[in-house]
């Protein structure tokens, strides 16, 4: 959906984007990874042209985009931005309508998504329609930065640290709430952040970048896992436990698990569960149940402390994950 094609930007002496390949399939989520300056924000903005390459093509859905116009290109690419860059003398209603005033909706279709997006994200469409952004929290701007985005259903989205200006909290929060809205999931999603807890929460595919280089490409568990050089080793080596203990279902363990023996008064756990959920919930010390099991098409199986310890080791030593 998004290819990328030995692309690089310079900027006089500095290389910004040093000769980047990757995809975006179809439907994926990936995320551009990496600390500040690595070149995140110049790969993301090449791809909707707001930053023309020095070298390479890009194509969006088989496309060169250098062949198509910037406003046509645009409309089919949603654009969330780091500080929400909402319009301050528009209200929330005639921001999120930008775009579907440009393709020249009819008012009532206008009105329509904007309410229906208002609801979606958890904000009373009566109440905020009117409003300005300055009378919105940073976490209900942010919501109307995505709302904006999406207001004319683009197939792709590109997100620069869409949470970005938000504490911790208020980020875990929406980031979840975010996840879990229908309209994403069908989405090609191209994001940056800096933060690593989100890359492998969010991600289908991080690309992991350093100093304009894309420095390895791949799932969150073969960046963790199996780390193409000590930089990449380095990058994650202080949270490696919990990310590891996150990226791993119980369906991912699932051959290193005991088969369990019927029993109805077992507690079902989601086999899709990842094993600090699972660690979190055999630990909450709730006396009245004895028993965990995990069940999918394969069979049942118990889950207990020490087997899930054992099978998350032996996963961690294991080659060529996923
Ligand atoms: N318009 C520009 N002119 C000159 N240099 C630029 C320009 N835009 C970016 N750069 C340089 O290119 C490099 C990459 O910048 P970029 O904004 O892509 O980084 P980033 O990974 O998004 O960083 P951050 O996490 O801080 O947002 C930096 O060294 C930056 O100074
Ligand atoms: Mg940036």
């Amino acid at each position: 959906m998004i290819e990328l094609k030995n692309v690089s930007k310079f900027y006089k002496t500095v290389k910004a984007v040093n000769d980047v390949s990757f995809n975006v399939e179809e439907g994926q989520t990936v995320i551009l990874l990496g600390t500040s300056g690595c070149g995140k924000t110049t790969t993301l903005r090449m791809v909707n042209r707001l930053v023309e390459p020095t070298e390479g093509t890009i194509f969006v859905n088989g496309k060169n985009i250098q062949a198509q116009q910037e406003q046509e290109l645009r409309r089919g690419i949603g654009y969330v931005l780091q500080h929400t860059g909402l319009f301050p003398h528009y209200t929330i209603a005639e921001n999120i309508a930008i775009v579907p005033r440009l393709m020249q909706w009819n008012e009532q279709k206008i009105t329509e998504r904007t309410r229906e997006l208002l609801e979606k994200l958890q904000l009373d469409p009566d109440k905020y329609f009117h409003l300005y952004p300055d009378q919105l929290s940073g976490g209900q701007q942010q919501r109307i930065g995505l709302a904006r985005a999406l207001a004319a259903n683009p197939p792709v989205l590109l997100m620069d640290e869409p949470f970005g200006a938000l504490d911790p909290v208020t980020r875990a929060g929406i980031r979840k709430e975010f996840m879990n809205l229908d309209e994403l999931k069908r989405k090609t999603i191209l994001m940056v952040t800096h933060d690593v807890q989100e890359a492998f929460e969010m991600a289908d595919i991080i690309c992991l970048m350093d100093k304009g280089n894309l420095v390895q490409m791949g799932k969150p568990t073969e960046l963790l896992f199996n780390p193409a050089n000590d930089f990449v080793k380095n990058f994650f080596s202080d949270q490696r436990f919990l990310l590891g203990l996150q990226s791993i279902t119980l369906n991912d363990v699932w051959h290193n698990l005991k088969e369990a023996p019927a029993n109805e008064k077992a507690y079902a756990v989601d086999p899709a569960s990842n094993l600090l959920e699972v660690l979190e919930m055999l630990s909450s010390n709730n006396s009245s149940i004895t028993n965990y099991v995990a069940q999918n098409g394969k069979g049942s199986k118990s889950v207990t402390l020490p087997v899930i310890l054992s099978a998350f080791s032996a996963y961690k030593t294991m080659e060529g994950h996923g």
